[in-house]
């Protein structure tokens, strides 16, 4: 059955700030301290799952049974169908350590040209996808998952935004994620739309 989030601390499983900033705003007005990964001391584990869903509840569970409070961590990233789904799970991976996207970008452009002979007869369709797990330290989770779907360019467009925004077009716009606005891209974001299904589902409409 589903359960309702009704503690008054929450766990967020991430060292990013940009990540509790966004979790905040989505909570809105509801009565709860988030407190990080970080500011508790937990270490990271390894995310050794191949799926966004299995990842995120390694990082949800690890964190929550570490706590003893309920833990919220998210998985994310770009699937590319004409790559089998690829970079999906290793999308921060193909940036290596320096963590520089251009690379990144550049390699999923040149391995669909390898694919496909031309990047002009490629599948060229792919979707972000963003998993969000929240645990409790008796091992009842919830999960929800959501993507935004888009066409890939093979030039990178734009300075906004972040990863492999300036090679992704969403589904009815012309424009890259890094063209737009920030908040032109936040709401129509996958991260957005799994943050409003576990609204939804576990916390209080605010
Ligand atoms: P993680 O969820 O922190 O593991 O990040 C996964 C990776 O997916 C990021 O490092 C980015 O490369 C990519 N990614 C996830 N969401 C976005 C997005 O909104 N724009 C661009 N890249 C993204």
């Amino acid at each position: 059955m589903t359960r309702r989030f009704t503690e008054p601390r929450l766990v967020v499983a991430t060292h990013n700030k940009g990540k509790l900033a966004e979790l905040r705003a989505l909570l809105g007005s509801h009565p709860v301290e988030l407190v990080t990964a970080g500011e508790l001391g937990l270490p990271e584990p390894d995310e050794t799952e191949t799926t966004f869903v299995g990842n995120a509840r390694i990082k949800a569970h690890a964190a929550a049974k570490a706590s003893g409070l309920p833990a919220l961590a998210d998985d994310s990233g770009i699937a590319c169908n004409g790559l089998d789904g690829a970079p999906g799970v290793y999308s921060a991976n193909w940036a290596g350590p320096g963590k520089d996207f251009r690379p990144a970008m550049a390699r999923v452009v040149g391995e669909l040209v390898q694919r496909f002979g031309s990047f002009e007869a490629a599948d060229r369709s792919a979707a972000f996808v963003s998993c969000l797990c929240l645990a409790w330290p008796d091992g009842h989770d919830e999960v929800v998952e959501a993507k935004v779907t888009g066409m890939l360019v093979p030039q990178p467009r734009g300075s906004h935004g972040f990863g492999y925004d300036p090679i992704f077009v969403p589904d009815g716009q012309v424009q890259t994620f890094a063209e737009m606005a920030p908040a032109t891209k936040n709401a129509l974001s996958h991260r957005t739309r799994a943050f409003a299904l576990l609204k939804e589902r576990c916390f209080n409409q605010t």
